[in-house]
């Protein structure tokens, strides 16, 4: 018997996964992007935009005949994991979140560990003057009324025009991103901050080594609390887990 398996993506790691569940006999995939950015919305045979909060998502479930789900959105994306949880609870379906592990600082990092965006953009006048902001542009309001810090801003797409941005320079690229490339962007722009998620993975990780060798100090927002439920931390375990119905 067929089985579908919907998985939430947004993520490198959701699409890789699209793309090797598609080769297991008896399981038909459906890719779920929330269509962020023009790459999602271009994206082959995947769904995109919202499903409409709890509800909308349990009916999606059911119309669709979703057997499995696999939540492999950003560890930041909390909202659309507790509206999974919740949908995938209600209807009794095998839920498996597959989260990258987080960074952990290794010797030589100069970090310091905050809770949110919130507590990031209060703590830099502390010590920050020329500060790397790479957190995506969504979050970038909330460092707009901070005082006397210029800022050097990494995005894929640009914010929607209705957006208070902070005061500096926006670049808009994607990674994966080179380390020597990241140091030559901190050594341009004689950035003495680096903010960031720690969002895990390889794509993004050139940054942090590139402050570490430059001596540059890193705020690190830690992950939101995630729901509970079954974890993996990579494709291949996602695969298994698969395998398994
Ligand atoms: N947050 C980050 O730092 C970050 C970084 C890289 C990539 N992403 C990706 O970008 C997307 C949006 O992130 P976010 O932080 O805005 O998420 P979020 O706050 O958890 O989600 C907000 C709303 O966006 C919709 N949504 C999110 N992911 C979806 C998906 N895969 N398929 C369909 N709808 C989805 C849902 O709308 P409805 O309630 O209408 O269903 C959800 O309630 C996620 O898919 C995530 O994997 C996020």
């Amino acid at each position: 018997m067929t089985l579908i398996l919907l998985i939430l993506g947004g993520t490198q790691e959701a699409s890789q996964l699209a793309t090797k569940a598609a080769n297991l006999p008896d399981i038909k995939v459906k890719l779920s992007l929330a269509g962020r950015t023009r790459q999602a919305v271009a994206t082959k045979n995947a769904r995109v935009g919202g499903f409409g909060g709890i509800a909308g998502l349990t009916q999606y479930l059911q119309a669709e005949k979703i057997d499995l789900l696999i939540d492999a959105t950003h560890p930041f994306a909390t909202q659309i994991s507790h509206n999974a949880a919740i949908a995938a609870n209600k209807l009794g379906l095998p839920r498996l979140m597959l989260v990258r592990s987080q960074w952990k600082p290794v010797t030589g990092d100069d970090w310091i560990e905050v809770e949110n965006i919130a507590a990031a953009s209060a703590i830099l006048p502390s010590f920050a003057q020329r500060v790397f902001l790479t957190i995506g542009r969504q979050d970038l309001t909330a460092f707009a009324q901070v005082e006397n810090i210029w800022f050097l801003m990494r995005a894929i797409e640009n914010p929607s025009s209705d957006i208070l941005l902070p005061k500096g320079l926006l670049l808009l690229e994607r990674g994966p991103f080179d380390i020597n490339l990241e140091k030559q962007l901190l050594e341009k722009y004689n950035i003495d901050t680096l903010v960031s998620k720690n969002s895990g993975g390889d794509a993004t990780y050139p940054k942090i080594i590139a402050a570490r060798d430059n001596g540059v100090k890193v705020v690190m927002i830690k992950p939101p609390m995630l729901p509970q439920g079954q974890r993996v931390e990579d494709v291949e375990a996602a695969l298994q887990w698969l395998k398994r119905f």
